[in-house]
């Protein structure tokens, strides 16, 4: 049975004391919470991973890192490698996030070796897709996230599934305030699901949680969250105050 998953990506935000305070703050929240079938995962920058993993310890809380490069190690400055994020404890990394990939410069080729990196450590992968504003006023929405899927996820063999989260974001709900309905999410999110079953089989598209992203807040989320194809949410904006964040795991 796939999990909901709560996800928080605090992007560019928080120093080391702000990101301590607040994965103090949620553990306290939710110490006395039942979680039941719900994941909850925070995702500061590099430079606070190791304070907040060890701040998290004892706690549901899990901790993704935003990035990895691709390679093992190497000269590549100013990159972090896949062994370095386990040496601090994490366990998840985010891939592909549109942010990444818009400013960036990252490929479905580049994410397709990103994700072989993540899993060949054994690395669980949240994996970030979704169309532009133009896509979806242009009616090619399911089409780019078809190929967004396919090349950088669909050579991997059914087994790898159970180490991947998908993260449905249309960019133009990303930070805008927009928020795709309940609707186009619950009809792109079927899609998906479809497309995991087609290529593999029903198992592994009904055990991979699909999550939401994109201007989710308390205020939309039970919504959102209570339709049958989504998991839970990515969350930016609303994952940086306590009070909002954990409001996001009560609606789910
Ligand atoms: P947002 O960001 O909630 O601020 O729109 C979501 C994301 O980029 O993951």
């Amino acid at each position: 049975m796939r999990k909901n998953i709560v996800a928080g990506n605090w992007k560019m935000n928080n120093d080391l004391s702000e990101s301590k305070k607040l994965v103090k703050g949620i553990k306290k929240a939710i110490k006395k919470k039942e979680l039941k079938n719900t994941r909850v995962i925070v995702s500061p920058t590099y430079v606070s991973l190791s304070a907040v993993v060890k701040k998290a310890k004892k706690s549901a809380i899990e901790v993704a890192a935003q990035n990895m490069h691709q390679a093992d190690n190497g000269a590549y400055t100013g990159e972090i490698s896949a062994d370095m994020l386990k040496s601090v404890g994490v366990k998840i990394v985010i891939l592909g996030h549109s942010e990444r990939r818009e400013y960036f410069g990252e490929t479905d080729a580049l994410l397709a070796e990103k994700v072989d990196q993540a899993l060949k450590n054994k690395l669980e992968i949240i994996f970030c897709f979704g169309e532009v504003l133009e896509d979806r006023k242009n009616d090619n929405h399911f089409k780019v996230v078809e190929s967004q899927i396919k090349n950088a996820l669909f050579h991997l063999d059914a087994k790898a599934w159970k180490n991947i989260v998908l993260a449905y974001e249309p960019v133009w709900a990303i930070g805008t305030g927009e928020t795709a309905s309940p609707e186009q999410a619950q009809e792109m999110h079927a899609f998906i699901r479809n497309l995991v079953a087609n290529k593999y089989d029903a198992k592994v598209a009904d055990n991979v949680s699909i999550l939401y992203g994109g201007s989710v807040k308390p205020a939309n989320a039970k919504e959102i969250f209570s339709k049958q194809d989504v998991d839970g949410g990515l969350i930016g904006g609303a994952a940086l105050k306590t009070e909002d964040f954990v409001a996001l795991i009560d609606a789910i």
